[in-house]
């Protein structure tokens, strides 16, 4: 069956991608999944420590999460859009009360980079400016806002030009973000840890000054937690940790619960000011549908109620210095292991090292990936249910990972 599969991706889907998973002996195909396991068409069950990129922090099919979707598939799944919609209004009433601050009103849309879409043109709305300050190394979105204010050309390249008036300054340096900033400029958006970057974490006094700057010159901040929301890092919300309050906060991947697609754009009450005129000035057919909205709400509830950000933190805490003994054991493959909570990064020195230990990984069942802006970096985004035993089983398999890289390490270089 993979053969088949594979076969279809070349033939019908992308040509090159299909060489890709072939290179990388990514050649099983996925059939259920159950908490931080993948099933393939063998029975084989692989840990999953990329948590399908952030998308399963509450688990593969977690049971809460699935019956919710039935029972709003038996009754409404999609929206009139003519009528009022019930699931909508809950999950924007239950966002107002997790997020931070005055955080009030939600947008709703279905992905990722269409939150930061929404998030750009709000910012650029209600301030009635044009300029918006980004991160080199970010990553947004491909859609064409998103990969404007995303901070790596190889993505860019092909398709300028783009959306003007985007000016992009190192992430973490706020002298540099200063010298950016002016009445001109409408908004800054930044991820509270740039994910695609390579797992960035920033200095404490980052987003704190970076909210500092954005109220002095009275721009709207943008935090992107697309990656970052819904648990990972040890809190529901990453801008927690700094205690900031964002103008705007984008939402997509884990918010659906590991089931449905979803993305979220809630905003403090003075950038609304963009709906007043015009309250359809940006809409989205199946955005915040009754089943997305209905999903969301349980993925939220569980995601509290089994106090999965709590969950994150312990084990994030633990697993972050075995990780860092394992570097001691094999300084000259690993460079650095860095994260909060269960988003952790590990740099090695060279991408070849992180590509062979993602294959290492693969042949004991691990699933792990590389970071889309740093390949030198391995991502690691377990899903927040994952049992100790498990990540245990992982640690002792990047230990035989890493000594398999380290043997070879001479010829690789
Ligand atoms: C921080 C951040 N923003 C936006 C996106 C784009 O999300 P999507 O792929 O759902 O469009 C991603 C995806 O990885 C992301 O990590």
């Amino acid at each position: 069956m993979p053969d088949d599969v594979l076969w279809g991706y070349e033939h019908f889907i992308n040509p090159s991608l299909a060489r890709t998973y072939r290179f990388m002996g990514l050649d099983h195909a996925e059939v259920t999944g159950e908490g931080a396991l993948v099933v393939d068409d063998e029975g084989q069950s692989y840990l999953d420590l990329a948590g399908g990129y952030g998308v399963f922090a509450q688990g593969y099919r977690h049971p809460r999460i699935i019956a919710a979707a039935h029972q709003q598939l038996d009754q409404m799944p999609l929206s009139s859009r003519v009528l009022v919609s019930p699931p909508q209004v809950a999950l924007a009433e239950r966002l107002a009360s997790l997020t931070p601050g005055d955080l009030t009103y939600s947008f709703f849309c279905n992905s990722g980079t269409e939150a930061v879409e929404a998030a750009l043109k709000i910012a650029r709305g209600s301030t009635g400016r044009r300029t918006i300050v980004a991160t080199t190394g970010a990553f947004h979105g491909k859609t064409y806002g998103a990969l404007s204010v995303s901070g790596r050309e190889l993505y860019q390249a092909p398709f300028l030009p783009l959306v003007p008036d985007i000016r992009h300054v190192p992430y973490g340096d706020l002298t540099a973000l200063a010298r950016e900033m002016s009445e001109e400029v409408a908004a800054v958006i930044v991820e509270p840890i740039q994910g695609e970057g390579g797992i960035v974490v920033p200095p404490d006094e980052y987003l704190p000054g970076v909210r500092a700057l954005c109220d002095q010159f009275g721009a709207a901040m943008i935090a992107d937690e697309v990656q970052t929301g819904m648990g990972h890092t040890g809190w529901l919300f990453a801008v927690e940790y700094s205690q900031v309050v964002p103008d705007l906060l984008c939402l997509a991947k884990a918010l659906g619960g590991g089931v449905m697609p979803i993305g979220a754009v809630v905003g403090r009450p003075w950038v609304w000011r963009i709906f007043d005129e015009n309250p359809l000035i940006h809409t989205s057919t199946f955005g915040g549908n009754p089943l997305a909205a209905r999903v969301a709400l349980e993925a939220l509830n569980v995601t509290v109620e089994e106090r999965l950000p709590e969950r994150a933190r312990e084990l994030g805490d633990w697993l972050i210095s075995e990780l860092r003994a394992l570097r001691e054991r094999y300084p000259e493959v690993l460079a650095s292991v860095r994260g909060r909570g269960l988003m952790i990064g590990l740099e090695f020195h060279q991408a070849g090292f992180a590509g062979m230990v993602m294959a290492e990984l693969f042949q004991r069942h691990i699933l792990a990936v590389y970071t889309l802006n740093n390949e030198r970096v391995i991502r690691l985004l377990p899903p927040l249910v994952v049992e100790r035993a498990q990540l245990e089983e992982a640690l002792m398999a990047f230990d035989q990972s890493l000594a398999a890289v380290n043997a070879v390490k001479d010829e690789l270089a």
